[in-house]
């Protein structure tokens, strides 16, 4: 059996943006039927909230848009790097913690802006907000980026998986 593709949602805290991006991308691959060809994870560059559940107003979002939610919080490390193929920064902060951890540039061609997939141009900003301490619709505005980019990623990867 040929190695999955594997995707790793990478934030902050591991409890609002990153496992939104992973559960939202996790619906569209089994809509797909390809969850046997795609490892899809997430991850917080902190280590905040090691083993909690995402935030309950995320996948209070997720679910009124038909989403299930499930996952539980765990910090990036080294590892991943070898382990994922696709490594996506919510932010700029995130993006260059990530590569803190790889310091030789061993790794560049994995880690993308996730706002780089985005093909509506209100969501091509350098960051999917932090809605952590904010309002509600700021967990709105998360999920809408995190469809539209994951969309995005998916057409990608069955392009290469194709090939
Ligand atoms: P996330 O949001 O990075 O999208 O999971 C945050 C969650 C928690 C904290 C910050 C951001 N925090 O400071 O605890």
């Amino acid at each position: 059996m040929s190695k999955k593709y594997s995707v790793i949602f990478v934030c902050l805290g591991n409890i609002c943006r990153s496992p939104a991006g992973e559960n939202i991308f996790r619906h569209l691959v089994t809509e797909a039927g390809l969850e046997s060809d795609i490892f899809i994870d997430s991850a917080g560059t902190h280590d905040y909230h090691p083993g909690k559940k995402p935030d309950h107003r995320m996948c209070h979002t997720l679910e009124s848009r038909g989403i299930p939610t499930a996952g539980s919080g765990r910090q990036f490390k080294r590892a991943d790097f070898e382990k994922f193929d696709l490594i996506l920064a919510m932010d700029t902060e995130n993006f260059a913690n990530i590569q803190r951890l790889d310091p030789g540039n061993q790794y560049s061609e994995k880690i993308k802006a996730f706002t780089s997939f985005c093909t509506n141009p209100a969501h091509q900003i350098p960051n999917v907000p932090d809605p952590y301490y904010g309002e509600s619709d700021g967990f709105e505005l998360v999920a809408d980026m995190l469809e539209d980019g994951c969309a995005e990623i998916l057409k990608n990867i069955k392009r290469t998986i194709k090939n």
